[in-house]
């Protein structure tokens, strides 16, 4: 890694590519693209596996909690940083606040994207597996059967890595399409497209005899099921489901005009993202319980459970493949925003072409990634501190990495470039003050506070 004088170090190489700097076309396209990066697996696996894990509304409740306090305002600090200085996470710290230890933001963002594509690419492959099943009727077995099918997918050593290789193949040819043609056009194809499908699959589910024993468990709280490592894991999920803590939305930002609003941006994101969640729990636990399944069983939710409830019911084939398809539409967006992170930040620090920068991410994800593809097979007993390589890649990004670069980005935008970043919003409005004294204090407070119980650091 080079000192931090990138802005300095070659003009022409670093102005160049700024002015030609491409940006969204429209508030629609920005929107659609920051929401395409935030609705993914988060929602329709993340979301529910955790929610079920946790023991349902008392989660969802904490999950919200972490939404509005944490969430929002951060994200919109990271979107004012990106459009300010129109340049990658690395670089942006590096001019915002030049000569200082700030970029490391960046930098441990984009280690954080290649972690997050280790395992988020494992996941994807399976779903584009489920596709082919659900299309084929290899899902069509006998409910107690669905477990038998995940585990010849999830158990075999080279299955998985195909199916992950596939998915980085297929969202390396978007993102090197370019962030106009390439991002913005397929994001705002395929969001409509999963709103749709998830309503079908809600007015399905609710539909249900019994499925009110689910909708209870979504929304009435229990609130002896709240633990610390509960509340970090709704803190990493807030994080996570949002794209934040590593600089996602502010590579994002630098590609928004400067006539966009970035509050109402924000709060379009925030609020269309968590009806997803919401909805993905909605066609997902009535159904659960309607048809006697146990909603704790994690990752493989999903796979095992959904496949088992959409045989049990009248078109179910084409309900399942419906649902994969969505989450696969949910995922691609997602994913290309994960790749775009370190691409921006290659193309502009070494002037790689947008093709080799994307080649160079892809590659590392995909070797990061064998490792988290068989941690099912081959790899099942190689542990760290008790983890599989999978859950170390996720616990050490939503539960660490994300939730620091969070407390970093809150005090960067609370404290040091403040009225910087009230100008880039035009001027001090009643929203923007809340959002700078969220971030001054009560971002960082909380976060650490979390993080420092979730880990078992400190205990009250
Ligand atoms: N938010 C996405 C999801 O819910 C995943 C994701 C995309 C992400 N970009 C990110 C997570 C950046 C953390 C950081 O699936």
């Amino acid at each position: 890694m080079k000192t931090p004088s990138d802005a300095g170090n070659s003009a022409t190489v670093a102005e160049a590519p700024l002015q030609a700097r491409a940006t969204f076309t429209s508030s629609l396209g920005v929107l659609a693209a920051t929401l395409g990066s935030a609705v993914g697996l988060g929602n329709i696996w993340k979301f529910p596996a955790l929610t079920g894990l946790n023991g349902g509304a008392a989660f969802v409740m904490l999950y919200l909690l972490c939404v509005i306090l944490i969430g929002m305002p951060v994200m919109w600090a990271e979107l004012t940083i990106g459009r300010n200085s129109r340049a990658n996470t690395v670089a942006a710290f590096q001019k915002l606040a030049p000569k200082t230890p700030w970029y490391l933001i960046g930098v441990s963002g984009v280690v954080s994207a290649v972690l997050i594509m280790g395992f988020y690419t494992v996941v994807c492959g399976w779903i584009y597996a489920y596709i082919f099943r659900a299309a084929t009727g290899a899902l069509a077995v006998p409910p107690e059967q669905t477990v038998e099918v995940f585990n010849a997918l999830y158990t075999s050593p080279i299955q998985p890595i195909v199916w992950q290789w596939i998915v980085l193949a297929v969202t390396s040819a978007i993102v090197m399409a370019g962030v106009t043609k390439g991002i913005e056009a397929a994001t705002k194809r395929l969001m409509p497209l999963l709103f749709l499908l998830l309503l079908i699959c809600d007015i399905r589910a609710l539909t249900l005899p019994g499925a009110s024993e689910g909708l209870s468990f979504l929304l009435k709280p229990d609130l002896s099921k709240i633990t610390a490592p509960t509340v970090l894991a709704a803190m990493g999920l807030a994080f996570f489901k949002l794209s934040l803590g590593m600089g996602c939305m502010v590579t994002y930002g630098s590609y928004i005009n400067k006539n966009e609003n970035l509050i109402k941006n924000t709060g379009k994101v925030v609020a269309a993202d968590t009806t997803v969640s919401l909805l993905a729990g909605l066609a997902i636990f009535p159904a659960v319980f309607a048809f006697g399944y146990e909603p704790t069983s994690g990752p493989s939710l999903l796979f095992i459970t959904i496949p088992a409830v959409f045989r049990s019911m009248p078109l179910g084939g084409l309900f399942c493949f419906l649902f994969f398809v969505l989450a696969a539409v949910a995922a691609t967006g997602a994913m290309i925003s994960l790749i775009e992170v370190p691409v921006a930040y290659l193309t502009e620090r070494f002037g790689w072409k947008r093709n080799l920068a994307t080649l160079a991410t892809a590659l590392s994800m995909a070797l990061l990634g064998v490792g988290a593809a068989l941690s099912s097979s081959l790899l099942s007993e190689f542990k760290i501190i008790g983890r599989t390589l999978f859950d170390t890649y996720d616990f050490v990004t939503s539960n660490v990495l994300l939730p620091v670069g969070g407390i970093f980005i809150a005090l960067f935008v609370g404290w040091k470039w403040r009225q910087a970043a009230i100008a880039e919003n035009g001027g001090a409005t009643a929203a923007i003050n809340a959002f700078t004294v969220f971030l001054r204090f009560v971002a960082p407070i909380a976060i650490t506070l979390v993080l420092l119980q979730g880990l078992g650091i400190i205990r009250f």
